[in-house]
């Protein structure tokens, strides 16, 4: 089967490396010159681990081509994919579609046959409709169907989510003359390896797998930022955030993921998506305040977690330095997308701080985002040189090597504070460290105060 993808950032560059696993024949449109002539010299713009050995494995069998042109990629394709960023618009909350529109167009004005247009991306209830509705408006005569398609991996594990989803949701337009049966038998050809019992291709209507998106991605949020406040409840009454989860997570109505305290969650979806759905439920005169809680809640939480620094150092009349370690949203990703320090590094630099930060992966895009003046470490022992206090921020494997004696020796004051309980299980006590994490009563207070 031959389809076009459009758009080669995280999911348009996994979704292709991994449909042509699949077997099928791959044609990536990005219309971005730059990010093209990396990818053609085999140069991945993203840190994904796997997707740059899949995308040369595809590449070198022919199964997946590069290009530029929309008119160009639609030459022989079945199905089209738009995969192009949905971010916020800037105030409102409501996603931009404005990339995925421009898409529908230059689709309608090159398409050269019967056609099914896919939406992956991550977009608003009725989108689906209105893609059609461009389309249909410039081209009366072509033969065309919609269905939406929305993607679920995770950055960091991308690869393995796409290749071994929980389900594969398929919107199908059961208005049209066809009731969908033709883009459910592409789909179903496209994503066969995935049609067994464990993996279902889950079927619906248009609206419901636009909406399924985004009320998975707002339950998760909630789910989150529910875990952090039970963590903050814990701390305040001296339970055990981890005794807690543990216990709660036992139960399989609620289940043990998503439970772990951090500092807010970020990233290019959660965020985003919890707005857009705030936004649409609105409009639709149907609000969710769960959904508007939870971002109030995420927000007031990331300026909280640079407050908790500023007042484990006290007296800010003499220079104090901070080590952050771990920049991007989570590990094992470069992607800044509102990440926590975006809004606490910010705060501290402002209160006169001195930072020294590092991160494994995601250097190079932090720099572009934080303050100048921030002091962008060779290494995470170099970030700890001198510091007053060091904070985990992100939960990169690479700092569970650091030992609290190598700490001792880089760090001149003696506070830890760890926003993901990373070095839980570490002794710091005997190094002369004060270890700090969300979940756990504050350790400088005594008992009872
Ligand atoms: N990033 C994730 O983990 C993730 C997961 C699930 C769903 N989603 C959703 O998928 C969509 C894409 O997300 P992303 O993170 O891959 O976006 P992205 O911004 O990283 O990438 C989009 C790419 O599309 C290209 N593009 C834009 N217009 C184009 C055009 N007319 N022709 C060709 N290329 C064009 C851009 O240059 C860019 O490279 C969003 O709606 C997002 O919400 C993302």
């Amino acid at each position: 089967m031959k389809i076009t993808m459009i758009g080669g950032g995280y999911v348009g560059l996994v979704s292709s490396a991994c449909l042509a696993a699949f077997g099928a024949t791959v044609t990536l449109v990005e219309k971005d010159p730059q990010r093209l002539d990396a990818l053609q010299r085999g140069e991945i713009p993203i840190y994904e681990p796997g997707l740059d050995a899949l995308l040369c494995e595809q590449r070198a069998v022919g199964r997946l081509v590069l290009c530029s042109s929309i008119a160009q990629g639609l030459k022989e394709a079945e199905a089209v994919f738009i995969a192009v960023g949905t971010p916020a618009r800037r105030g409102s909350g409501h996603a931009d579609l404005s990339y995925v529109y421009a898409v529908a167009r230059e689709i309608a004005e090159a398409a050269p046959h019967n056609l099914l247009i896919v939406t992956k991306s991550t977009v608003p209830v009725g989108t689906g409709r209105e893609v059609s509705r461009i389309v249909n408006s410039l081209r009366p005569d072509l033969h065309f169907s919609v269905a939406s398609n929305p993607e679920f991996l995770r950055e960091g594990q991308a690869i393995a989510d796409f290749m071994n989803p929980d389900r594969v949701i398929i919107g199908l337009d059961q208005k049209s003359d066809d009731k969908g049966t033709r883009a459910r038998e592409l789909l179903t050809t496209l994503y066969h390896p995935l049609n067994h019992p464990e993996t279902r291709l889950v079927f619906m209507g248009l609206e419901s797998a636009e909406l399924t998106k985004y009320a998975a991605n707002a339950f998760l949020a909630m789910k989150v930022t529910f875990a952090n406040e039970m963590a903050d409840l814990c701390e305040a009454t001296g339970a055990d955030s981890d005794e807690v989860r543990h216990a709660i997570g036992l139960d399989p109505r609620i289940g043990p993921d998503f439970l772990i305290p951090g500092p807010g969650f970020g990233g290019s979806c959660f965020p985003k998506d919890t707005q857009a759905l705030a936004v649409t439920a609105r409009k639709a005169g149907a609000p969710s305040p769960l959904v508007e809680t939870t971002i109030a809640s995420n927000e007031a939480r990331k300026r909280r977690m640079a407050e908790r620094i500023l007042t484990l150092l006290g007296d800010l009349t003499h220079p104090r330095t901070v080590a952050i370690l771990g920049l991007t949203f989570k590990a094992n990703t470069d992607d800044m997308r509102q990440a926590p320090s975006l809004t606490v590094l910010p705060l501290l630099y402002e209160a006169g701080l001195t930072l020294r930060v590092y991160d494994p992966h995601g250097m190079e895009q932090a720099r572009a985002l934080l303050p100048d003046g921030i002091y962008f470490a060779r290494n995470a022992l170099d970030a700890a040189q001198g510091t007053d206090l060091l904070v985990i921020l992100t939960e990169w494997e690479e700092f569970l090597h650091i030992t609290p004696s190598e700490l001792q020796k880089s760090m001149k004051g003696r506070l830890i504070v760890d926003y993901r309980g990373l070095w839980k299980n570490r002794e710091f006590a005997s190094c002369g460290l004060v270890y700090h994490r969300i979940g756990k009563k504050d350790q400088t207070k005594k008992e009872g105060t």
